[in-house]
């Protein structure tokens, strides 16, 4: 059956702006943030701290961190692929932190510069200083129905990488569909691989729209009792070493399914609309959201 409560991650100011081409002014991400705390969200990706040479637009990380409003009983992870990442985003104030690998040795390398097992071992350091502060760690595994350069990924290879983030003290391991390939039929699969490592509880699913499946693959998911979907306001995002790959599914239609199967996420729908609608008009962009279309073409 169905989960009676769902976390949303809401990813889009840090997936959701990565990955475009124009700088985003500083105040406007931090608007964006405050604008998504006040909808009642408990968790908010906020930024990466990656080198501004490989994804210049997350260059402001600090200067978000410092800024932005902490809303209580809000979390703000950011990205940090190594022990350099982890020690600037605590300096800048972070209090939870996410580590992202990949199921494919073709992907890691582009995004993160090195291999899975170097990646692991950097992974490693990070979540040893963490634990020591109490700093809870987030992990992800990209690739997990696909990958953009080997194609496709057997799902004990996302089991195994998985076990690994989950054995080091990731709490939450986030499958990723980076190029959004995946199908009902192997997010299914993919979960059952994994679930048998891993407590059903502690994975969250991390779908982009390429292919128009995300929501179905959500579904999928929630039927085999995930309670933690990640989502970017407005459909945003893509990641820059995953050529062709499109926005994230929209928290919008990701909280409207829900709200339809009476699944409870503490979100406001309307305000998350609201947000998706600041955002579009300062990227002058078209929301990807279906459910924003529908509701402000009328
Ligand atoms: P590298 O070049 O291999 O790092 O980059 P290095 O350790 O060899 O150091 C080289 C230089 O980078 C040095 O500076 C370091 O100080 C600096 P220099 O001496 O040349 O001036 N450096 C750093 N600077 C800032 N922050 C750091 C850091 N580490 C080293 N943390 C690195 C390795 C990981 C940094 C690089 O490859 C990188 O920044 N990659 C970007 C990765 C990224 O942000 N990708 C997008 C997010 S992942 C994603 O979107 C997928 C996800 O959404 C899930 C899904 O959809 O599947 C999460
Ligand atoms: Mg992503």
């Amino acid at each position: 059956g169905f989960p009676d409560y769902v976390k949303i991650v809401e990813v889009g100011p840090r997936d959701g702006l990565q990955n475009e081409k124009v700088t985003v002014p500083t105040d406007i991400k931090i608007d964006l943030i405050n604008r998504l705390s006040k909808a009642g969200l408990s968790v908010i990706e906020a930024t990466s701290f990656v080198s501004s040479k490989w994804v210049p637009q997350m260059a402001d990380h600090t200067e978000v961190m410092r800024r932005i409003e902490r809303h209580p009983g809000v979390q703000y992870p950011v990205l940090t692929p190594n022990l350099q990442g982890f020690h600037s985003a605590i300096a800048a104030g972070a209090t939870e932190v996410s580590v992202f690998g990949a199921a494919s040795e073709s992907f890691n390398k582009m995004n993160i510069n090195c291999s899975i097992e170097e990646s692991i071992e950097k992974f490693e350091e990070v979540t040893k200083s963490a634990r020591n502060m109490n700093i809870p760690v987030r992990g992800y595994v990209s690739c997990a129905l696909g990958c953009p350069y080997e194609g496709n990924i057997i799902p004990a290879k996302v089991a195994e990488v998985s076990k690994q983030l989950y054995s080091m003290g990731c709490y939450e391991i986030s499958l990723g569909d980076t190029i959004g390939v995946g199908t009902p039929g192997s997010m299914k699969r993919m979960l059952e691989a994994v679930m048998k490592e891993i407590p059903v509880s502690a994975l969250a699913v991390h779908c982009h729209d390429t292919y128009g499946q995300a929501l179905a693959n959500i579904l999928t998911a929630l039927q085999m009792g995930v309670a933690v979907v990640d989502s970017a306001v407005a459909g945003l995002g893509g990641c820059p070493y995953a050529k062709g790959a499109t926005g994230n599914v929209a928290t919008e239609d990701v909280l409207y399914m829900l709200n339809g199967l009476g699944i409870n996420t503490g979100v406001n729908l309307y305000k998350v609309m609201e947000a998706g609608n600041f955002i579009c008009t300062a990227l002058n962009k078209k929301t990807n959201s279906k459910v924003a279309q529908a509701s402000f073409s009328v």
